[in-house]
């Protein structure tokens, strides 16, 4: 199966490792050549740390690499069967993206989504073919995390859902048909473990490591939510609260932070800016290895 994946950043780099370890051609796609070449460069590094643990061999990591290309523009995606994108969270971006797209993939072309938090329906809406359009959200980080939601929009073709499930299932994922609404299951459920937290920050009842601390030890939980806001990115946990918030029609349950607002207005999104609520120039280690 030939894969696109738009929009080279944190999911679309464990995307398109995903599907080329299942053996899909994979074309990596990005506006800023530098997020193509940092993703080239992080897929290198995660394969080699691999093979050192042993979980692949070389060959693996070698069949794995040769399976993705890197395109510089959308036309080289036409022989795509599966694109799915994951470029910035903003709704209006992403239906002009759609919209372009089918200006060079064939009818048959089935085009996801790995969107958090936004209607599949108004994205399919933005399609001359609605039918072809589906939700595929992964977790992050995507080689790691089993579960994928599946959501079909109220246009979604019955065709088109059987072949996505069909499709993320063989790729070894635990697949889960969701309906289209704000947030999916996961961003829904896990909207008031990051709110709380913000809130109990803001009020002084502990700080942020403390938080953490308490959250992992005596929760069980395997990252605090600050370390996870980081470790998602403020600017795309932040703009999820937003949409979540303004889609449930200002429901307080789901009222974003302004610290978290802050942060990603400075730029500290966290671990791929190198600050976010921890300061990632000390080497951290990464909660996740
Ligand atoms: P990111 O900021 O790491 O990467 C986004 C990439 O898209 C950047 O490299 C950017 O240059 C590129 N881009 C932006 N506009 C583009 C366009 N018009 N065409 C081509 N490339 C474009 O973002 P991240 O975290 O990978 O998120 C991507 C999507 O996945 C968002 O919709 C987000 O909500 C969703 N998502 C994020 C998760 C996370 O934990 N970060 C988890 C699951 C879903």
């Amino acid at each position: 199966m030939k894969v696109a994946v738009i929009g080279s950043g944190t999911m679309g780099s464990g995307i398109a490792q995903v599907a080329a370890t299942a053996g899909c051609e994979v074309k990596i796609y990005d506006t800023n050549q530098e997020a193509l070449s940092k993703s080239k460069a992080t897929l290198e590094s995660t394969l080699s740390k691999l093979v050192e643990k042993e979980k692949i061999d070389a060959n693996e990591k070698f069949r794995i690499i040769s399976n993705i290309s890197y395109a510089h523009a959308l036309g080289d995606l036409s022989h795509s069967d599966l694109v799915i994108e994951a470029i910035v969270e903003n709704a209006e971006i992403k239906r002009k993206l759609f919209a372009e797209l089918e200006n060079y993939v064939s009818p048959e072309t089935i085009l996801a989504s790995n969107t958090s938090s936004l209607s599949i329906a108004s994205i399919a809406a933005s399609c001359q073919k609605p039918e072809r359009v589906i939700g595929i959200h992964f977790f992050n980080p995507a080689p790691l995390m089993q579960l994928v939601e599946i959501i079909p929009a109220v246009q979604t073709s019955e065709e088109v859902l059987k072949t996505t499930l069909e499709t993320i299932a063989g790729w070894k994922k635990v697949v889960v048909q969701v309906k289209d609404t704000p947030g999916f299951i996961v961003n829904r459920v896990a909207r008031p473990f990051y709110s709380e937290s913000l809130r109990m920050y803001e009020e002084g009842v502990a700080d942020f490591a403390t938080i953490d601390w308490a959250l992992k030890t005596i929760g069980g939980f395997r990252m605090g939510p600050f370390e996870l806001m980081d470790f998602i990115g403020n600017d795309v946990n932040y703009t999820v609260t937003e949409t979540v918030f303004t889609a449930f029609y200002f429901d307080p349950r789901f009222k974003p932070s302004f610290t978290q607002k802050r942060l990603a207005e400075a730029g500290f999104y966290g671990r791929k800016s190198g600050r976010g609520f921890y300061d990632y120039s000390k080497e951290l280690p990464n909660p996740t290895e």
